[in-house]
């Protein structure tokens, strides 16, 4: 297999995972994903920027096999999944030099078992002159680990990002081919690992903001030959006013609480508001995660199983807390049999998330005619705030 020019000098050497549904044991890939790795070759130097998923390392293995030599690893992220092949580089190439942030330094010796003496750190705007390629490394932290930077190939502008703009899609182009298919995965992504570090994230966009940057290549997913589409999604995402819309993750157990959500639902959307609900016995967490990114309010609608929130809408709930959304409103609605303590469970669940409480509405068994119409007086509270807001 031999390197894929993306421009003179710079080789693609990743490799998609097609088959992989799964991250971290927790995150759905309905599209698979890639781990990317990137040889930059200079006059007088070799450099491969990240070195993949152990499970690819094969892959990695038989684009090198006519490289007979490597002068640098760029590590920019520990996390195994663009590290892991690291240890197989350094037996392969003895003479390589690992280069990293300074946090990542022992990291990397930590998680890989290398030899600190075989890693040095770089600091951040460094530049490395390859003989007509140089990179400049920028600290990037905290997307999504407290190590992470981006390395600028000058000559090219190209920024290798890591997994900052990268997304979970695997293909076998090189390049985005279509702007709304890499947004909504990307922003799956983003959600799922970036959003509790917006505020670092807006500080690591300003950070980019000036430089000449004509492709994007991530270390997941394809690369962007449209830096501006994906760098104004990532301020959208992160800056801190919400859309006029509202996240409704929901079960129900004898149809009390979907006849509860289903009212809401329409006054929410009587009113002007946009509403995405989601059926947690069977919802894809990272739908909800990417309608999280953007919600003015959550409401979650639960009913009561013994004295407490049915445990997947719960789920939800916890998901939203380590999230920490940029929501500014919250309530709950649901139903219970005999008694319960619901909305305090769900309350005492979500201390990350900086939300003014609007009354609950809690029905005993099948809502009656004043639990629906506390449910119109929920949505118009829900809509006012919304307005006071200027978010319509
Ligand atoms: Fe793709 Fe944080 O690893």
């Amino acid at each position: 297999m031999k390197p894929r020019e993306i421009v003179p000098g710079v080789h693609y050497v990743g490799a998609p995972d097609f088959d992989r549904r799964l991250f971290d044991a927790l995150i759905p890939l309905p599209d698979g994903t890639s781990y990317n790795s990137y040889l930059v070759r200079g006059r007088d130097k070799v450099a491969l920027i990240d070195a993949v998923e152990p499970a690819k390392l094969p892959v990695l293995e038989a684009y090198l096999e006519e490289v007979p030599r490597i002068d640098y690893l760029v590590s920019n992220h520990t996390e195994q999944d663009h590290s892991g092949g690291i240890p197989w580089l350094v037996r392969r190439y003895p003479g390589i030099q690992v280069l990293s942030s300074e946090p990542a330094r022992l990291m990397l010796a930590d998680h890989l078992g290398l030899d600190p003496a075989r890693i040095r750190a770089v600091a951040d705007g460094e530049r490395l002159d390859l003989g007509g390629k140089t990179l400049r490394f920028v600290y990037t932290p905290w997307v999504h680990w407290p190590e992470t930077m981006s390395t600028y190939l000058e000559e090219d502008g190209i920024l290798f990002s890591c997994d900052f703009f990268g997304s979970h899609i695997a293909q076998t182009d090189l390049f985005v081919d279509g702007a709304d298919r890499i947004l909504a995965e990307a922003k799956r992504y983003y959600a799922e690992i970036m959003m509790p570090f917006r505020k670092i994230v807006q500080k690591d966009l300003d950070k980019i903001k000036d430089l000449d940057i004509r492709l994007i290549a991530p270390s997941h997913g394809p690369i962007h030959r449209d830096p501006a589409s994906i760098i104004g999604a990532y301020r959208d995402w992160s800056d801190d006013k919400p859309h006029n819309t509202v996240v409704l993750p929901w079960a129900t157990m004898h149809g009390s609480t979907a006849l509860m959500v289903e009212r809401l639902i329409t006054a929410l959307v009587e009113r002007g508001l946009t509403v995405h609900p989601f059926n947690m016995a069977a919802a894809d967490i990272g739908q909800l995660a990417m309608a999280l990114v953007d919600a003015a309010t959550i409401v979650v609608g639960a009913p009561t199983v013994h004295v407490g929130p049915h445990p997947v809408v719960f789920n939800a709930v916890v998901l939203a807390n380590a999230l920490r959304p940029k929501a500014r409103f919250a309530s709950i609605v649901g139903s219970y049999g005999w008694a319960g303590r619901m909305p305090e469970m769900i309350k005492a669940a979500m201390p990350n998330l900086k939300v003014e409480i609007l009354p609950p509405v809690v029905a005993k068994g099948l809502p009656k005619p004043a639990d629906l119409e506390a449910l119109d007086a929920l949505a118009a509270a829900i809509a006012a705030k919304h307005k006071e807001a200027g978010l319509f």
